[in-house]
């Protein structure tokens, strides 16, 4: 069992691994799809993003999906009837997860969360979790002047977060210094994922704000987005299961 302050998600996974979403972040549908193969049961799911998807298209994400949990990384962003659209469009995939962006408003966000939930009946599909992206971590105070947006960044992503979860999405993408801020905000159910992730002694390459997995998990994740220290290693298998051993040790057994 997990220490008693290690955030529990709402349908907790009952293993270490099921925590992890690795990111296949390559336009080469036989690499992610070999990766994919051989990360089968070693995590919880695939995140399949921009770059494949539009290399690939819905087939390719099929292709490496293939049972497994599929966190859809697409970022919907337009019009409430064209977000709600593409919503439908993507229950057919059976993603356990679906990106949007939070500034897309309101009205946006209820419209996708609507649609999840119809389309999900009609397809007979389990509903797909959405999760809010709510400012780029790419994005600093002087990029929200320029944007016209009023910052501190940390108070316009807990802006967006709650803005989220009050239209009806079911979690958000958030950097790991904001785990404990969102977690406190959005309460116990609402599903935080997080990248920018580095198990200990990992290079962290792009990423400016990295945290241990087993960190994120006790600051309050339910599920961390993992790619390079998994998918660009000799052996992604090894990597996989080191990263979720990792997670049990720290949680005490069994996350
Ligand atoms: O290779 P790495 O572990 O850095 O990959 C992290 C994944 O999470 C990538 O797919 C990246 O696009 C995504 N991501 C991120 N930072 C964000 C949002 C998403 O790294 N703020």
């Amino acid at each position: 069992m997990s220490e008693p302050n290690a955030h529990q998600p709402a349908r907790a996974p009952s293993h270490a691994q099921e925590r992890i979403f690795v990111a296949l972040d390559t336009p080469d549908l036989a690499h992610a799809a070999k990766l994919a193969r051989a990360l089968r049961g070693a995590v919880g799911g695939v995140k399949v993003g921009k770059e494949l998807f539009t290399a690939q298209g819905p087939d390719g994400v099929r292709a490496v999906s293939g049972g497994e949990r599929l966190f859809l990384d697409l970022k919907f962003h337009d019009i409430p009837n064209t977000v709600a659209g593409a919503v439908r469009a993507a229950v057919h995939l059976r993603p356990f997860m679906l990106s949007l962006h939070a500034s897309g408003g309101r009205a946006m966000m209820q419209a996708a969360a609507e649609a999840a939930r119809e389309a999900a009946e009609d397809a007979e599909a389990p509903r797909p979790r959405l999760i809010a992206i709510t400012l780029l971590t790419s994005l600093d105070e002087a990029d929200l002047e320029t944007l016209g947006q009023r910052g501190p960044v940390s108070e316009q992503v807990k802006r967006l977060a709650a803005l989220a979860r009050d239209s009806g999405l079911d979690g958000a993408v958030c950097s790991p210094r904001e785990i404990e801020a969102l977690r406190a905000l959005c309460g116990p159910d609402f599903t935080l994922v997080v990248p920018g992730i580095r198990p200990a002694g990992a290079a962290p390459g792009d990423q400016k704000r990295v945290m241990s997995p087993a960190e994120a998990l006790q600051a309050g994740a339910d599920y961390l987005v993992i790619g390079r220290p998994i998918t660009g290693q000799a052996d992604p298998l090894a990597a996989a299961r080191q990263i979720a051993e990792e997670i049990s040790q720290a949680s005490g057994g069994v996350s």
